[in-house]
């Protein structure tokens, strides 16, 4: 084959490195990305008419994969989080019919399509739980966790919901069997038993249903729930015994063993644990997770000096084989442009960093949607508040048009939205970032383009430099070929960048890319450079 005599520079990270370490995931939170009915709510319909918006049409993002959030028959007390039925579609949501001809549409483009798995827990009117519930001799009965009361009628241990701050327990008390039943987010949300083998197997079940209809792979909500301290002891200050139970390894192996009878699928886990050694484990045997999402780098403050202690941790603790994933933004936090907004301005300015700084590392990227638009957090009045945990602001719709025009539901829904949408619609809409070729669209456009052009940046080592106090700056290098120099300026303040280059390379470079609108494309002096407030760039090192 004549790929097979490419130059080592283009052809060999290409062929290393699989679709999931290459590329870009973009996270769909389908209630509000598209309305397709006017019903105010997106749906997979919605989906599928904006395909061109991410890849395969002139001026596309440019995203390799996209993950779906539940969009599984629902209750919706936590939006499609409390699955009453793992093999089916919303009808909110539209048909299994829709689904496939998503995934069809999505692969005649080139996007793989991850879709959401739930395995901790069901939502109570998942027929498991009706029936587990239904007595205490009922079949099911085991297949979830159920405990008498403590002496006192109180919840069996200490264990606390993961919702309303801790200040839950997480257990519900079923009045018709006069036991509690653990609960780790809502009541309705029980926890299924993963020590009944019967539970794993039925789950496993639902992983194969769609991996047959040819998804490309999960996330895995909550995947350091997986196994809890089967005797159920208290938490302690030094010990957590309601996750990242020892046993989560050994069913996180036998998860992976059966996506890898399937070709090329990919796990990601949601281990949310702030801890990194405690991350590594679910990455560093090669046989678990493909990848984490690592919520640590999520609640650092925004400084260089955090940024870049943390980003050396992980690649001090995950074994060299381990490949490292990043996000800054998901359905669950606060938007980057508002989290980390400082003076006048700095939001917008910031989010742009932030893009640049994920999509650079080593690593694979994870954007929401809206991020690319750099959406802030919505404001959204008491009376239509419906999160049960406060997450309403980052999951407001898409603004897709001005509502100028388009009128209130700015192309999101032609109905009423079911969430407000941003205050600014009018400008921070696709409609009006499409064509402006200094919006943060544009921008993110152009990021996602030069990781796509550079294998330094899809595979490349990565090692981080010392500079400036407020300058956080590394090396992206492809096997000695190609030198990408990334360097972010966290401070709102002009700053000389001050970067120790490593002596084998040139003190020159061109600009490849900033998040400033207005620096030109000229040869760059890396002894000097000098980085504009809340700015960001990437330099090729050496003549190019
Ligand atoms: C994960 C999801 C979150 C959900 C919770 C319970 O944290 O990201 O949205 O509420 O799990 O399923
Ligand atoms: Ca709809």
């Amino acid at each position: 084959m004549a790929t097979d005599d490419r130059p080592a520079l283009v052809g060999a990270p290409r062929r290393r490195l699989a679709w999931w370490q290459r590329g870009v995931i973009y996270q769909i939170y389908p209630r509000s990305f598209a309305d397709s009915n006017g019903d105010g709510i997106g749906d997979l319909r919605g989906i599928l008419e904006r395909l061109d918006y991410l890849r395969g049409a002139p001026g596309s993002l440019g995203v390799d994969a996209i993950w779906l959030s539940p969009f599984y028959p629902s209750p919706m007390v936590d939006f499609g989080y409390d699955v009453s039925d793992y093999r089916g579609v919303d009808p909110v949501f539209g048909t299994l019919a829709d689904f496939d001809a998503l995934l069809a549409a999505a692969h005649r483009r080139d996007i793989k399509v991850i879709v959401d798995w739930v395995p901790n827990h069901t939502s109570d009117q998942h027929p498991w739980f009706i029936e587990s519930r239904a007595g205490r001799h009922n079949p099911k009965r085991d297949w979830y966790v159920w405990r008498d009361p403590a002496p006192g009628g109180g919840p069996p241990n200490n264990w606390r919901s993961s919702f309303g701050g801790g200040a839950d327990p997480a257990w519900t008390f079923d009045d018709a069997t006069g036991q509690f039943y653990l609960s780790s987010f809502t009541s309705q949300q029980p926890d299924l038993n993963w020590d009944n083998p019967e539970v794993e197997a039925a789950m496993h079940d639902v992983l194969r249903f769609w991996l047959r209809r040819g998804v490309d792979g999960f996330r895995i909500d909550v995947v350091f729930k997986l196994a809890k301290d089967p005797q159920l002891r208290d938490n302690e200050p030094q010990r957590n015994h309601d996750q990242d139970w020892p046993a989560v390894h050994g069913r996180l192996r036998r998860i992976r063993a059966i996506v890898d009878d399937y070709d090329d699928r990919m796990i990601v886990g949601e281990v949310y644990l702030l801890d990194l050694q405690q991350l590594v484990e679910y990455i560093n045997s090669g046989d678990e997770l493909h990848l984490a999402h690592n919520f640590v780098f999520v609640h650092l403050p925004w400084r260089a000096s955090a940024m870049r202690a943390s980003i050396d941790e992980l690649e001090r603790l995950a074994e060299p084989r381990a490949w490292p994933a990043w996000f800054l933004e998901n359905h669950d936090h606060s938007r980057v442009a508002t989290r980390y907004a400082g003076g006048a301005g700095s939001g917008a300015r910031r989010a742009r960093v932030a893009a640049m700084l994920i999509v650079a590392l080593r690593g694979t990227p994870f954007i929401f949607q809206g991020q690319e638009l750099g959406l802030p957090d919505a404001e959204v009045p008491a009376d239509r508040v419906v999160d049960v945990d406060g997450r309403d602001p980052e999951r407001a719709p898409i603004p897709w048009r001005r509502p100028s025009n388009a009128g209130p539901g700015a192309g999101f829904s032609t109905g009423e939205p079911w969430l407000p949408l941003v205050a600014d619609a009018e400008h921070l809409c696709v409609q009006a970032q499409r064509d402006d070729p200094d919006s943060m669209l544009s921008f993110t456009r152009r990021l996602l383009a030069l990781r796509a052009g550079r294998p330094a940046l899809q595979g490349g080592s990565q090692r981080t430099l010392a500079a400036a106090q407020d300058v956080f700056c590394f090396l992206r290098e492809d096997d000695g070929h190609e030198h990408l120099l990334v360097a972010l300026n966290f401070s709102s303040r002009r700053v000389r960048a001050r970067v120790t280059l490593p002596e084998s390379l040139e003190g020159r470079g061109t600009l490849e890319l900033s998040t400033h609108a207005g620096r030109d494309a000229a040869p760059i002096d890396l002894r000097t450079l000098t980085l504009q407030p809340d700015e960001g760039v990437i330099v090729l090192v050496g003549r190019s």
